[in-house]
């Protein structure tokens, strides 16, 4: 059985994972940054599923501890899954600097430091290891309405692109994960096409599958994958002019 680091672990996406992976039978350490919340988290996980679970306390935001963090684990992972993102507010982050760099640390710096530390970690220990990413669509093309945190996921795909062409030599496996719309605290409020989106349990199921059959990239439901070859398609003289 494998010992599964959740980063990021009160989403609503990582707590589906973390019932999928001790489903499974696997120790589940669940990482945030108000780990107290996830004790009843851990307890129900422990009782439900009679499995082994920690609870550990994680900001993606402070790179600097990112080192002791992972060394200071109770076990070794063999899957690490980082879950946590910051949608932000793109008009905000436009006049206030601080809103803008917050999305890129959240779902770039923060997500490179902690995966650079963690894939290290596998290479020097000859773990042959699965590295799991949530990215993002919205890293496919920049739209107006989310450009500050699509070009953050644009830079984290093509991280975990070049981190699985760096690592697939040494055993280890590097799955993107696309998901388009979830519902979620992240879209609360948000008029979101219901065959368009998914529910946190679908994801998860949709990742331990996608990582078990070592696939490399996964658009949660099928159908964005080809609207997303649509998005790409239409030329930028026509693309500024849209409302998107
Ligand atoms: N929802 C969607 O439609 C959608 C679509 C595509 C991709 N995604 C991606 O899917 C992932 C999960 O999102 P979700 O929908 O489950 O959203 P969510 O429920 O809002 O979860 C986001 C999580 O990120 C954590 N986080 C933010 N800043 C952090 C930091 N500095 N350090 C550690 N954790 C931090 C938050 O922690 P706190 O609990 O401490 O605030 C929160 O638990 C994200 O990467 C998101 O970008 C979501």
């Amino acid at each position: 059985m494998a010992n599964v680091l959740i980063l990021g672990a009160l989403s609503d996406v990582a707590k589906a994972l973390a019932h999928e992976y001790a489903f499974n039978k696997h120790t589940i350490m669940l990482a945030a940054r108000q780990y107290q919340r996830l004790e009843p988290m851990v307890s129900d996980l422990k009782i439900r599923y009679n499995i082994q679970a920690y609870a550990l306390e994680f900001d993606a935001e402070k790179f600097e501890t990112h080192e002791q963090f992972y060394n200071q684990l109770p076990l070794s992972p063999d899957v690490v899954i980082c879950v946590f993102g910051y949608l932000g507010n793109t008009d905000k982050g436009l006049e206030d600097w601080t809103e803008a760099k917050k999305i890129m640390d959240v779902n770039y710096v923060g997500a490179v430091s902690i995966l650079n530390v963690a894939a290290s970690f596998m290479l020097k220990h000859n773990t042959q290891g699965t590295i799991i990413g949530i990215s993002s669509v919205a890293g496919e093309r920049g739209r107006q309405s989310n450009f500050l945190y699509g070009s953050a996921k644009a830079g984290f795909t093509a991280y975990l692109s070049g981190l699985r062409n760096k690592l697939f030599y040494h055993g280890i496996h590097v799955l993107t994960v696309k998901p388009g719309f979830i519902k979620t605290a992240m879209t609360e409020g948000m008029p979101l096409n219901p065959k368009l989106t998914a529910t946190p349990q679908h994801v998860a199921k949709a990742i331990y599958r996608a990582a078990a059959k070592k696939q490399n990239v996964l658009y949660v439901l099928w159908m964005w994958r080809y609207i997303m070859c649509i998005i790409r398609s239409i030329p930028e003289g026509m693309f500024k002019k849209l409302k998107l």
